[in-house]
């Protein structure tokens, strides 16, 4: 499956596909849940890593909010708005230094982490331009 990252200019915000129904459906929550703790297993790893919690509770933390994000957004129960609020997310990302080459490892992170879920080419590349084009939302800093 060719799942690529598209190239977009800084600051820009094309407007968001969320993802196809039929992959919550799918998947379920459980292997949404699995998915985030992969993907966050791998950035921890990544050229990315201190942008992210080194402290096992708050990795467990971060792992279920992200989920929960995504639970949601994939059209499960409205679990991110329960426990955190509305999610602006470009808000909430702008405590931290994301450049556009920050957002190629973690989108390249979530490539395996999504691939390795096994769901059908469809759903998979829904879920994927989802993440591909709202990513480019979070990129606050232009690379050095
Ligand atoms: C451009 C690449 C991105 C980078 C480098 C990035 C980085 C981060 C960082 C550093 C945090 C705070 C630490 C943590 O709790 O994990 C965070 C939180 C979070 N991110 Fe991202 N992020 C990116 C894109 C996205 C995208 C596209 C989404 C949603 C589709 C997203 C959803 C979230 C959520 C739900 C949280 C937790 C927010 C909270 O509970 O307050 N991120 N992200």
């Amino acid at each position: 499956m060719d799942l690529q990252i598209k190239e977009l200019q800084f600051g820009v915000r094309d407007n968001v596909t969320i993802p196809d129904r039929e992959f919550y459906k799918v998947v379920g929550e459980e292997g949404i849940r699995n998915m985030v703790s992969r993907h966050y297993d791998l950035l921890i790893e990544s050229s990315i890593k201190k942008l992210f919690p080194i402290d096992d509770k708050e990795l467990e933390q971060s792992k279920k909010n992200s989920a929960d994000f995504m639970i949601q957004i994939c059209g499960g129960p409205d679990y991110f708005n329960q426990h955190r609020g509305q999610p602006r997310m470009a808000d909430r990302h702008k405590g931290f230094t994301i450049t556009p080459e920050a957002r190629i490892v973690w989108l390249n992170c979530y490539k395996q982490a999504l691939l390795e879920l096994g769901a059908p080419e469809q759903l998979t590349v829904s879920f994927w331009e989802y993440i591909n084009i709202f990513s480019n939302w979070m990129v606050n800093t232009k690379d050095k």
